[in-house]
């Protein structure tokens, strides 16, 4: 067993001060793919922070599995609770099993087919402008779908267009700012620089907003069929073992931050990666089109549609596979314990990136290749393919974002083709989930295309 942090190799190109920060914000996948490391573990620094990075897809799962000793916590989590408080995703073990199990109920599958509608509105009053030959921003118009279906998924049909925006922008913010605080050392935070106080700004602006929107939620009294009432009325029939019987005002305003910070720019980012890729590989475009049209007749789809719409789900698992939306999350070790054989003292920093599995070529030959159909036949298995995380903090939305990304593909792809503008790869923003930034296509509208629901 080799003992101490000093037996974990430090990763190769790391720089005075800022660490492996520029090797990473120069190609997130590419880097951490080239770090097999002795024992599957390599020494990782992003600007103060020293971390251990696993990079062996069978270690990835134990950290992920033993959450009791690998708890939630590192400059990541620590970073997000102070953008979202101690919610679903970001709060302790201790607090995690009773606040799942009352969440739970808002994500259970026989509530999907609820959210569809929504889903579908909002792709359509967002791209309803959109014209034959007109360049879009497409992560501009994925976000705005992706917050227009939480606001009425969170809230029901009551929120002004106005305040939705809002939300959006300030859980957008909060992202970005989260992952610059994660990268710069602690002081810089406490400075007064434009991105702090535009951090600090929206957090308090968001917090605000929900409060308001729970307060009018409370007096309106019960019998709305949306997330934030399932939540409101969470409790548990048998009575509490751990904690109070259901979640206080300020737990829910928690939970609600959670799902917007955790439930909007991934799904958008997602989206948009799916359609770069598409205008990259028109032949994968034109099958998915007349896929499409197949099992939907040219009618606009369903929440039952989804089951059948198997090539959609090839395509999003191959982008969520390629550019992994969540690329890092850390925990803390909560006790002394072993990792691949090398000691870790309780307080040490791991470090877990998706793209170390999914770039990882003996478990996805040719990783850098879009290919749909690689996941022909071949289900995906939790070791291998880990977008939503695994384990007992696996993503309470998964279903919710799949479903989602399936409604708006097929809606969109029914009715648009979306074509390059450029040969240059797209760039990736800087913030906690993996989104490309100003990336622009061009649209050409299809002949026939599905009306209005
Ligand atoms: C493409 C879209 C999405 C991706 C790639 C994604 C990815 C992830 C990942 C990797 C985790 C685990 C993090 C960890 O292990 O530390 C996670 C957790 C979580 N996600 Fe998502 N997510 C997506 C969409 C959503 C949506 C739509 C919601 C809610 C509306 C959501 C809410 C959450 C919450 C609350 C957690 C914490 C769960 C827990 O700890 O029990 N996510 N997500």
């Amino acid at each position: 067993m080799s003992t101490g942090l000093d037996a974990v190799p430090l990763a190769p190109r790391h720089l005075p001060l800022l660490g492996h920060t520029v090797a990473l914000l120069r190609d997130r996948p590419g880097f951490i793919a080239s770090l097999p490391g002795r024992a599957g573990l390599v020494r990782l620094r992003l600007g103060p922070h020293t971390m251990v990075l696993v990079c062996d897809p069978a270690l990835v799962q134990e950290v992920l599995r033993e959450d009791r000793t690998f708890d939630k916590g590192g400059p990541f989590f620590d970073r997000a609770r102070e953008a979202v408080g101690n919610g679903l995703a970001t709060c302790p073990h201790g607090r995690h099993r009773r606040q799942r199990r009352l969440c739970q109920p808002a994500f259970r599958p026989a509530r999907l087919p609820d959210y569809a509608d929504a889903v579908t509105s909002a792709a359509y009053e967002t791209t309803a402008a959109w014209a034959d030959g007109q360049v879009v921003d497409v992560n501009r118009s994925m976000l705005a779908i992706a917050n227009r279906t939480l606001a009425t998924t969170m809230f029901g049909s009551r929120l002004p267009d106005a305040t939705t925006r809002r939300i959006g922008e300030d859980a957008e913010t909060i992202m970005a700012g989260a992952m610059r605080r994660m990268l710069l050392p602690a002081p810089f935070d406490r400075a007064p620089t434009p991105g702090n106080l535009r951090f600090r700004r929206a957090r308090a602006r968001l917090l605000e907003t929900v409060r308001e929107v729970i307060a009018a939620h409370r007096t309106g009294g019960a019998g709305h069929r949306d997330l934030l009432s399932d939540l409101l009325l969470a409790a548990e029939p048998d009575g509490p073992d751990d904690g109070p019987a259901g979640l206080s005002d300020q737990e829910v305003a928690d939970q609600v931050l959670t799902f917007f910070i955790a439930g909007t720019e991934t799904t958008a980012g997602l989206l948009s990666w799916v359609l770069y890729e598409l205008a990259r590989h028109p032949e994968v475009q034109d099958r998915l089109h007349a896929h499409v049209t197949r099992v939907l007749g040219g009618r606009p789809p369903r929440a039952a549609d989804v089951p059948e719409l198997t090539y959609v789900a090839r395509v999003v698992d191959e982008a969520l596979r390629l550019h992994s939306i969540t690329w890092l999350v850390t925990r803390t070790v909560t006790r002394a314990t072993t990792l691949g054989g090398t000691h870790l003292p309780a307080g040490t920093t791991v470090a877990l990136s998706q793209y170390a599995v999914h770039w990882n070529p003996l478990v996805h030959p040719r990783p850098r290749v879009f290919d749909p159909d690689r996941w022909a036949g071949r289900p995906a298995d939790r070791t291998s393919f880990i977008p939503f995380g695994s384990g007992p903090r696996r993503c309470i939305g998964d279903r919710f974002a799949l479903q989602e990304s399936a409604l708006v593909l097929a809606l969109l792809i029914g009715s648009w083709r979306f074509t390059a503008v450029t040969d240059r790869p797209a760039r990736t923003a800087l913030s906690a989930a993996c989104v490309p930034r100003d990336l622009r296509l061009r649209l050409e509208a299809r002949p026939a295309s599905p009306g209005r629901p």
